[in-house]
């Protein structure tokens, strides 16, 4: 067995505009990391939380990378248990896939520390489960932060879940308001139900954006993310989402839509020089709304959840 590893999981970018619940994409950055270490005791101990600002649950049985820790050390077997270190990289609460990060870092951990038994798809059922305990039932940003890449989520299990391709030359201009949205109250909501029309034209829309990933074509991509059913639901929750919209748009992004249940605002770029103009179109809306917030230029990553050191 190991002595301690340290694994890397990437922020996730949900639903892609279209793709509620079923879409998402891992970025190259941000990210959190979990360290373990084994316990000669059954168990989940939390050593410390750093990056959060004092804000997440510092009890076991609430905190995701220890849910995660927990129902991996079942899936394994192990009699003992583990103690934990997590170091956020991520803001909570910002639908970046805070909670997912740090679910599927302390899953792939605690696997690797017992040499690895379990395989990436033996390790959704315990991040979907820590998911659950925080967020919801939906494997949208596990799945991504996982396996990496552009995944379709078409249920909960492992064998649901497809990696999409990865086009050439898509920048991500990513601007995330100093609000928490906390995505129970996001999904809160939504409309429970929706018009016959309004699934038809949602269905085309996600079918178009499948077909642009495999067709490398981000104009097409760009059209089939527009999304008319969550994102004028959520938008009274993010001030300045509209003329952030517009403005991102002047500035050339092909889409902007909310990622995950927000407030970060995720704009569909196709150069890095265009994603950097759009940064400072947000940057200039949230100024003018005396609204902190931070910027970032983000590339899908076919990376998910990795080992970074281990001894
Ligand atoms: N698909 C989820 C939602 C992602 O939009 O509520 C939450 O991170």
């Amino acid at each position: 067995m190991r002595s301690r590893v340290t694994v890397f999981a990437p922020a996730t970018v949900a639903n892609l505009g279209v793709g509620f619940d079923i879409l998402g994409l891992a970025l190259d950055a941000p990210g959190d990391e979990v360290s373990v270490e084994p316990l000669e005791t059954p168990g989940i101990e939390l050593a410390a939380v750093t990056g959060d600002g004092g804000q997440l649950p510092t009890d076991p049985a609430k905190n995701t990378a220890c849910i995660a820790a927990r129902e991996t050390l079942r899936a394994v077997g192990a009699p003992t248990g583990v103690r934990i270190w997590l170091n956020k990289g991520l803001p909570l609460a910002s639908g970046l896939g805070s909670s997912a990060a740090s679910a599927a870092a302390a899953a792939v951990a605690v696997n690797e520390l017992f040499g690895a038994p379990l395989s990436v798809g033996d390790l959704l059922p315990a991040c979907i489960e820590a998911e659950a305990a925080v967020s919801g039932r939906h494997a949208d940003n596990v799945a991504p932060a996982l396996w990496g890449g552009i995944v379709l989520v078409m249920g909960l299990e492992a064998r649901d879940i497809h990696r999409l391709p990865i086009p050439d030359n898509l920048y991500l201009a990513l601007i995330t308001p100093d609000i928490a949205v906390p995505t129970a109250k996001a999904r809160a909501i939504l409309p429970k139900d929706i018009p016959l029309r309004t699934l038809v034209q949602q269905t085309a829309q996600v079918a178009a954006l499948v077909h642009a990933l495999h067709t490398n074509d981000l104009q097409l991509l760009g059209q089939a993310m527009h999304d008319n059913l969550i994102m004028p639901a959520r938008a009274g929750l993010i001030p300045g989402i509209g003329q952030a919209i517009d403005a991102a748009h002047e500035a050339g992004a092909l889409v902007t839509t909310i990622s995950g249940a927000g407030p970060t605002l995720c704009a569909v770029c196709n150069s890095m020089a265009t994603a950097q103009t759009v940064i400072t179109a947000f940057s200039h809306v949230y100024e003018r709304l005396g609204m902190a917030y931070q910027t970032r230029v983000a590339r899908p990553s076919k990376l998910g959840a990795a080992v970074k050191i281990e001894t």
